[in-house]
């Protein structure tokens, strides 16, 4: 923030000297990993100060090659809702070990999985399964376009959908007004042709209406996550979301609902029963897969359709969208999968208790950062939350240009000293059925502590 002065450098470099000198197996293990892996493991750019090796999870917690026992809150980036090593998943994977781990033949698994979905998320009346999340926003923007003969594709600032070059613009970047945001990559890699297909577009702001709107001739789809999870866990507001779908409706405009991480954690009906809006298409990963790679497609059966193969005299359709994979639907995550959502939804307090366990982040987190005097909020939905060093709680990336992002960092680091895990420096919490309330309080606990190092290091000006 504006009003924090500080050698940045200073402290992260300490902070990185610190956690490596807690953690020596780990800082070992890092170098050598470097010499053939970037960074020391494929996911570095959120482990700052290094990767944190993990030897074994169980529960709320993980264990890491130091043996340093750590309350787990970025579980697997949001999939395990369960927490670790669950007893129900567990016994669904053993017992399809003995009967192979992949056949590319079809499985039992792939209707129950599918039929989870559609007895319980709102629009969905046909699935298909792929590996990740990032090929699920990929197949549903392919979808859209061969639907409706148009090529653009429309995302908002903030917004994460995976590492793929149609919507990885935009991420953090800001260029241009709201009413005329320019596409611009955030990684490098990026054909021209796929940023001159992306339309951006602000988050939480009816400027985006009227570029929809000026757009609408060459415009496929509006893809957007209801909650903001890599944007640094930011709910949209259910107007905005009420006034998209109907300028969708009216243009003709397709709205996918991107629910990787969203699906099934804020409840059964997922973002979309939360907001009561449907999407057309809707995007799923994470908590689905049990804890195994896993994204899907689902949505009208008249768009999921469009996957099935033209075989024959089929004139009606020239083309059928191509949705493939070797590993789609492998009968191991199928099993992790369907268990892990009959155990969620078997309890009728799962979501209850999930989700009362994140206000309760919530709240005690603001209460600290008020009693210490801290220009911060903390932001989310249901059993995910986020934490800015703001002014003003963010409504959209707009709104963190004057966040202090070195302390971001520098609380992840301090947060792993106390015992804490989370990712760094999206800061994106995640709760599951396996925490208690006394976890979340030394979460609140170990934030308190870092907050007040931060306070008396300059890092932090109440
Ligand atoms: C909203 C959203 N969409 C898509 C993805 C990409 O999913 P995956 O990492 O499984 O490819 C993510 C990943 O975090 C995500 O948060």
């Amino acid at each position: 923030m504006a009003d924090s002065q500080f050698d940045a450098d200073k402290f992260l470099n300490a902070a990185r000297l610190e956690v490596q000198a807690a953690l020596p197996n780990s800082t070992a293990q890092y170098h050598r990993a470097c010499e053939v892996v970037p960074g020391g493991t494929t996911r570095s750019r959120f482990w700052w100060p290094m990767p944190i090796y993990i030897d074994r999870g169980k529960g709320a917690y993980v264990t890491d090659i130091d043996g340093r026992r750590y309350v787990d809150c970025n579980l697997g980036f949001g999939p395990m809702i369960l927490g670790h090593a669950h007893p129900a998943i567990e016994s669904a994977l053993a017992e399809q070990l003995p009967k192979g781990v992949h056949y590319g033949a079809a499985c039992l698994g792939e209707e129950t999985l599918a039929r989870r979905i559609t007895q319980n998320l709102p629009g969905a009346e046909r699935v298909i399964f792929l590996n990740s999340g990032t090929e699920a926003t990929l197949a549903a923007l392919r979808i859209a376009r061969a639907a409706t003969g148009r090529e653009k594709v429309a995302k908002f600032e903030g917004g994460w959908h995976g590492a793929q070059e149609f919507l990885f613009h935009n991420y953090t970047t800001i260029d241009g007004e709201p009413a005329h945001v320019n596409a611009v990559p955030d990684m490098a890699g990026i054909p021209h042709g796929a940023t001159d297909s992306v339309v951006v577009l602000p988050y939480n702001d009816s400027a985006a209406f009227s570029r929809i709107r000026e757009e609408s001739n060459d415009l496929a789809c509006v893809i957007i996550e209801a909650v903001q999870g890599g944007g640094g866990s930011v709910p949209v507001d259910a107007d905005f979301l009420r006034g998209l779908r109907q300028v969708c409706d009216e243009l003709g405009v397709l709205l996918i609902i991107d629910e990787v991480i969203t699906g099934f954690r804020i409840g059964a009906a997922s973002a979309a029963g939360h907001y009561g809006i449907t999407g057309d298409l809707t995007t799923l990963g994470k908590i689905i897969g049990g804890g195994l790679p896993i994204g899907a497609v689902s949505g009208r059966a008249d768009l999921i359709e469009l996957t099935r193969p033209v075989v024959g005299t089929d004139t009606s359709r020239p083309k059928a969208v191509v949705v493939a994979g070797t590993f789609a639907g492998n009968p191991m995550t199928m099993a992790a999968g369907i268990a892990q959502l009959d155990t969620l939804l078997g309890d009728a307090q799962s979501y209850v208790n999930l989700n009362a366990l994140g206000e309760r982040m919530r709240a005690g987190l603001a209460a600290v950062m008020a009693e210490l005097g801290i220009h911060g909020h903390a932001t989310g939905l249901g059993s995910m939350w986020g934490l800015h060093f703001t002014a003003k709680s963010p409504k959209n990336v707009r709104d963190m240009l004057d966040a202090n992002h070195a302390a971001s960092r520098l609380l992840s680091a301090y947060l792993l000293l106390e015992g804490v895990l989370m990712s760094s420096p999206a800061h994106l919490g995640f709760l599951s059925t396996a925490h208690k309330e006394s976890d979340v309080d030394a979460v609140i606990e170990a934030h308190k502590n870092a907050f007040e190092r931060m306070v008396h290091e300059g890092v932090l000006v109440p």
